[in-house]
């Protein structure tokens, strides 16, 4: 275990002068997975975060090295490295906030799902030790293929006695963030003033997004709004291809994650009308799972939203995702559960 505090000749915590966000409750965040492509940049902006008093950085290597060069920056918490498995407890230990990137990235030519053998033992082992050691804490996953890694992860927790769904969270905020984007570039609107939920899942045709339902109203013809549709769907194939075999969305996913992270503390610190789009058990489709904006609150979701009106298109996409999502959602339980 790495500490990394920076003290003044007197031994006072330098960093915790002065900030406004003294009051702010103590919270800690760990991130598992620390180490890798999202793990790195997510780190550091959960460093700039003011509501997080404690940062576990856990990877099974070179956590040491990302903690000491995060723990310089002087901002209010207190930073942590753990590597390998004997130190994950310790930094899981009083977590409030968990946020899970670790595991393979795709590579060109691959889905999401091909990611399912490597990645689903590696999340379901990081889920038991989270019922062992902060069974009240939010998870976020980030693991692909989220469509499987949140069902794997409700499994693992049912199994050990401490699921509740009010906790447990597939991020799937970058879909969001490129519906955002994506549309402000097209509809010529500011981006800083554009909201677009995104439902459904993390995968492909799974994820819809809603922009008959964007603001600012620009009234894109209907060929705008598939191409944008298309374009939000295959944004992460878009990188991944980019990249050329380097792995696939790294820093756009940090900060989606950061935001999604700091929306989880604000819905525990009581911060009213916490609204983001999250993977979660729903109710909102026959699925069992389902992405759609989500109210945060002191216990993680407060409401899941429904999917208000659609479009014609939008109806017909829900329908198409629905066998897919079905067979992903299945695919983590039927691996969770065998011997
Ligand atoms: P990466 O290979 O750069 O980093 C992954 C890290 O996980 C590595 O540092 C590795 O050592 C670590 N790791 C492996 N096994 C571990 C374990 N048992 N415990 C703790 N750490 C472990 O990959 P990346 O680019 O950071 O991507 C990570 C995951 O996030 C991938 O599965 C990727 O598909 C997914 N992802 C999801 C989204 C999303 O929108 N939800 C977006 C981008 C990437
Ligand atoms: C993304 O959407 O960027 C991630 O899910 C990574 C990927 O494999 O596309």
């Amino acid at each position: 275990m790495f500490r990394y505090v920076a003290r003044s000749a007197a031994g006072k915590n330098l960093l915790r002068r002065g900030y406004a966000t003294e009051s702010a409750p103590d919270r800690k965040v760990a991130v598992l997975g620390a180490a890798g492509g999202i793990g790195q940049p997510l780190a550091l902006l959960m460093k700039l975060n003011p509501l997080v008093s404690r940062l576990a950085l856990y990877d099974i290597a070179n956590t040491p090295g990302v903690a000491a060069d995060v723990s310089h920056v002087n901002t209010r918490s207190e930073v942590t490295g753990y590597v390998g498995e004997d130190q994950l407890g310790q930094a899981l230990e009083g977590c409030d906030v968990v946020i899970i990137p670790a595991g393979v990235p795709r590579k060109p030519g691959m889905t999401r799902d091909d990611l399912f053998n490597i990645n689903a033992g590696i999340v379901k082992g990081l889920c038991a030790a989270i019922a062992k050691y902060c069974p009240n804490a939010l998870v976020n996953m980030i693991s692909n293929p989220v469509n499987s890694t949140v069902p794997i992860a409700a499994e693992v927790f049912k199994k050990a006695g401490t699921y509740d769904e009010k906790k447990l969270f597939g991020v799937t905020t970058l879909d969001v963030v490129r519906a955002k984007t994506f549309y402000a570039g097209k509809a010529k609107v500011n981006v800083a003033d554009v909201n677009v939920p995104v439902v459904g899942g993390h995968a492909g045709i799974t994820i819809l997004p809603l922009f008959s339902q964007a603001t600012p109203k620009a009234n894109l013809p209907e060929d705008d709004i598939k191409a944008l549709t298309k374009r939000t769907q295959d944004g992460g194939t878009e990188v991944v291809e980019a990249k050329a075999g380097k792995g696939s969305a790294t820093l756009s996913m940090a900060y989606a994650g950061a935001i999604f992270a700091d929306a989880c503390l604000k819905g525990l610190n009581g911060v009213p009308n916490v609204v983001e789009c999250s993977f979660v058990q729903s109710t909102v489709t026959e699925l069992p799972f389902f992405a759609s904006k989500v109210r945060l609150g002191k216990n993680g979701v407060e409401e899941v939203l429904g999917l208000g009106p659609l479009s014609d298109y939008e109806k017909e996409g829900l329908e198409k995702l629905k066998p897919e999502l079905k067979a992903s959602i299945e695919k983590g339980i039927n691996f969770a559960n065998q011997i």
